[in-house]
């Protein structure tokens, strides 16, 4: 890995030639991280680019390397509305690529219920659930392709608390690859906004591929904006970007 620093930028940049490298450089810093705590708050996120770290997570987590029985994992989002047990759920992603696998208690998981009766009453729920444990210790974040963090798609403020949103249409054709076909792609979500995220103690935000290379452009270099909510991070206290060289190619 390679490191990038920026003058007077609180953001660290780690670059990897490969996905494989940036996933296991993120596996060693979750690691890291956990190691000695008893009850780790692991903040996690769904999408392609962390499968293969959870696959990390799980080799460590089977070699006795890292212990799941005392940590409590909060979710970025879920779809709403989506039967939790749906296949195309983030729940049913999560299990699959991670909570399956590793010695985690189910009651230890935290996530928007999909199927909850009001959106807006279960995005307030899981926000006050939020805000009573204060942050978690580390956020694990995705990027979208046009700089969304969970689902905070582009928008005109960075909306602070855990709310219910429209996903555009740019997000719908870009998960359209989880789905039959894109119009079976939920059109709403909950999803924490930037307050959780920014109480977070410490972030690790990956991205690979040319296609997220504007984004992080955007997130790092231009002024923060909400047109590009993971600008906000510019903000926070200690975050670190880990990218392969196509993701960081416009830095
Ligand atoms: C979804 C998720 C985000 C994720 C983004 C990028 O929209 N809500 O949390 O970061 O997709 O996913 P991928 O890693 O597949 O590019």
């Amino acid at each position: 890995m390679r490191e990038i620093t920026f003058e007077r930028k609180n953001i660290r940049v780690l670059v990897g030639k490969t996905a494989e490298e940036c996933a296991e450089f993120a596996a060693a810093f979750v690691t890291a991280q956990m190691a000695g705590q008893k009850a780790f708050k692991l903040g996690l996120a769904t999408g392609s680019t962390p499968v293969l770290l959870y696959r990390e997570l799980i080799k460590k987590n089977q070699a006795g390397e890292i212990d799941f029985s005392g940590v409590n994992t909060y979710n970025l989002d879920e779809y709403y509305p989506i039967d939790p047990k749906d296949a195309q759920s983030f729940r049913e992603f999560m299990e699959e690529n991670l909570f399956r696998h590793v010695n985690l208690p189910p009651e230890n998981i935290h996530i928007p219920c999909g199927n909850a009766p009001d959106g807006k009453e279960e995005a307030k729920r899981y926000e006050k659930e939020l805000c009573d444990i204060g942050g978690v210790d580390l956020q694990v974040l995705g990027i979208g392709s046009d700089g969304h963090v969970g689902f905070n798609e582009p928008d005109s403020i960075f909306p602070y608390e855990t709310h219910t949103t429209a996903l555009t249409e740019q997000t719908i054709r870009d998960n359209s690859r989880f789905f039959e076909s894109e119009d079976q792609v939920p059109r709403n979500a909950i999803t924490m906004g930037c307050g959780a995220i920014m109480r977070a103690k410490k972030c690790i935000l990956i991205a690979t591929g040319k296609n997220k290379a504007q984004a992080i452009h955007d997130a790092i270099l231009a002024d923060p904006a909400p047109s590009c909510q993971a600008s906000v991070l510019q903000f926070h206290q200690d975050t670190v970007f880990v990218l392969d060289e196509d993701a960081a190619s416009l830095l």
